[in-house]
């Protein structure tokens, strides 16, 4: 499903994104170009990079974690 519009980028590109390392949505925003011009998919990319982090293994916490040091 698409979840910006003006970028033509999927649900699927961004929790492969996220699955990658993308943590924040300055991350996603320099990977995918999400949320960089209407602006009204930044809501989405939130909710789908928290449900993420909940769903997350502890690899990903670790990943995460180590991008903030
Ligand atoms: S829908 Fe993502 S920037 Fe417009």
């Amino acid at each position: 499903m698409y979840i910006c519009l003006c970028k033509g980028v999927t649900d699927t590109q961004i929790r492969d994104a996220v699955t990658d390392g993308a943590c924040s949505m300055r991350d996603l925003r320099e990977r995918l170009d999400v949320a960089s011009q209407c602006g009204k998919c930044g809501q989405d990319c939130k909710t789908i990079i928290n449900e993420y982090r909940q769903s997350a293994s502890p690899g990903f916490i670790n990943a995460a974690q180590f991008s903030l040091a």
